[in-house]
């Protein structure tokens, strides 16, 4: 096991990343944050690990990174809203994409419902997983792993499968992991604030980043096909509206859609 490139000391300004907890080795930290006893679990914890042995991804996928080249992290909150959550994993997601977007110039988009794209490659991607108590929401784990020094990737043949893409390869030099965390802490913590204030310009910055706002797209809904639509983007109440070939407006509050580009 490589030893740790990531330091404990790590100074982290704002209420993300208090406390924060550093792994060489874990399972998951989402799990990790999952599965903290409810007095440790505080509203802006941080979990990092330099490997995971299950990391995982969206669905049944599993997430894959190379020991000590990306960042892998996840951040607990304590919200007070358990509806709009869809909403807090896109401003998380837009905040990360403006950042990097910022640092490098590169054209970083949003994927629905939790993608980081940059020119249709993957250069992160976010899971968010709940706990109730009942039907008391008692946690949110926004797990992110971006793609910052690792050289090489996996290719699939699975046409829907996303090519990965780090940093590191997008611009050509190596990234200092520590500094982006501390940076990327900061801006989740604003979009946190963002959301949880409900500024009224969080859908339209969203909308910006996002692939397929404004076009027809064909959707599947749980993998099933629905046809071709019109993506009109999303409500403050955090639906994504659709426009048919008749003219007739669905709504959908649930993230198992896809949107397949022509
Ligand atoms: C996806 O695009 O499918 C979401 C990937 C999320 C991966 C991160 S890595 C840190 C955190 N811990 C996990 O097990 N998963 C998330």
């Amino acid at each position: 096991m490589g030893s740790p490139t990531i330091s404990l000391d790590i100074h982290l300004p704002h209420w993300v990343g208090r406390p924060f907890l550093y792994f060489n080795e874990i399972d998951s930290t989402n799990r990790q944050l999952h599965q903290l006893p409810k007095e440790q679990f505080t509203h802006g914890i941080v979990a990092c690990a330099d490997h995971q042995t299950s990391g995982r991804g969206q669905g049944i996928k599993a997430w894959h990174s190379q020991t000590g080249q990306n960042l892998l992290f996840s951040v607990g909150l304590c919200p007070n809203d358990s509806h709009r959550l869809i909403l807090l994993t896109l401003s998380i997601a837009e905040k990360i994409a403006e950042f990097i977007s910022t640092i490098t110039a590169l054209p970083v988009r949003i994927k629905w419902p939790n993608d980081i794209l940059v020119d249709g490659s993957k250069l992160g991607g976010i899971l968010t997983e709940t706990l109730f108590l009942g039907s008391t929401l008692e946690r949110v784990i926004i797990g992110i792993g971006l793609n910052v020094n690792q050289s090489e990737f996996p290719h699939f043949e699975d046409s829907n499968a996303l090519q990965a893409v780090s940093l590191a390869q997008l611009t050509g030099v190596e990234w200092n992991r520590s500094s982006l965390l501390v940076q990327l802490c900061e801006h989740i913590e604003k979009a946190y604030v963002f959301w949880d204030n409900s500024a009224p310009e969080l859908c339209s910055r969203i909308h910006s980043r996002l692939i397929g706002y404004g076009q027809w797209v064909h959707v599947e809904i749980n993998g099933a096909p629905v046809g071709l639509r019109k993506c009109l983007g999303l409500t403050p109440q955090g639906e994504l509206l659709f426009l048919d070939e008749a003219y007739t407006v669905h709504r959908h509050n649930h993230e198992n859609i896809r949107l397949i580009l022509n």
